[in-house]
């Protein structure tokens, strides 16, 4: 009933010109991927010439951050209605930027609010850190962070949210959690918060994607997990071949 969904955080990865060579060399192979939502999340910079190549294909497009604000003096920021020209989504609150950009809950909360009231699809990051997950305290943590980064932003569909579950000793490490430790945290966890908040009816609907050492090899076994909805994939976006394995592999 949800459709899955494999989106690509390049990160800061791919200058222009190497953006739109990253983006030809996919584009077949995602094409021919039915039955799956395809998102690429280049940088900013690209975010215009990746709009006009994936114009009129199937691969839908991103940003990786945003401001909240609209317009007005808040020198290298990027707004809203900025994105809105440009893409569908917006990757807010991700691990990295809570970490090296000092995002706060409370202002991944003013993101969540103004990406929705422009009408584009927040992905919500939230994820535990290694020091919590051993001390048994991922629950709490994912708890808190949905709760705080979601409260007064209201949704009445579910398709209008995507969350994604990283844990953080899962990125970029090579360590994924395994299929069954992360399906449980969001089956367990994720999904009944988010039930909790917006009804049964909209939680169900909204889609929750593991990310964290994500690759075309082991795609399938999150995808095989009753609560995983996709993934939001980092490094293995930014070689054409993994990425467009890792979309083949969430075909149903
Ligand atoms: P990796 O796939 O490189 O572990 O990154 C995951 C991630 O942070 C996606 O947002």
């Amino acid at each position: 009933m949800r459709t899955p969904l494999v989106a690509g955080n390049w990160k800061l990865n791919k200058t222009e010109s190497e953006a739109i060579e990253l983006i030809n060399a996919m584009m077949p192979g995602l094409e021919k991927v039915g039955g799956v939502e395809k998102l690429i999340c280049p940088p900013f910079i690209a975010l215009s010439s990746a709009a006009r190549l994936l114009n009129a294909s199937s691969i839908k497009l991103g940003a990786q951050n945003m401001f909240y604000e609209t317009e007005g003096a808040y020198t290298g920021e990027i707004s809203p209605t900025m994105l809105k020209d440009l893409c569908e989504y917006v990757i807010l609150g991700h691990s990295e930027r809570r970490e090296y950009f000092g995002e706060s809950n409370q202002i991944v909360n003013k993101k969540i609010k103004a990406a929705l009231a422009h009408d584009l699809i927040p992905i919500l990051c939230v994820g535990e850190n290694l020091a919590d997950n051993e001390a048994g305290k991922a629950a709490d943590v994912i708890s808190t962070q949905l709760r705080a980064s979601l409260v007064g932003a209201n949704i009445f569909d579910g398709s209008k949210l995507v969350v994604a579950y990283e844990p953080i000793w899962a990125i970029g490490t090579g360590r994924s959690a395994t299929a069954e430790g992360a399906n449980r945290v969001i089956r367990n966890v994720v999904r009944p918060i988010l039930s909790g908040i917006y009804g049964a009816h909209v939680g169900n609907k909204i889609r929750i994607l593991y990310g964290g050492s994500v690759k075309a090899n082991n795609a399938k076994e999150y995808f095989g997990m009753s609560d995983i909805d996709g993934a939001l994939v980092g490094g293995a976006s930014l070689k054409a071949e993994e990425f467009v394995g890792i979309a083949e592999a969430a075909q149903k």
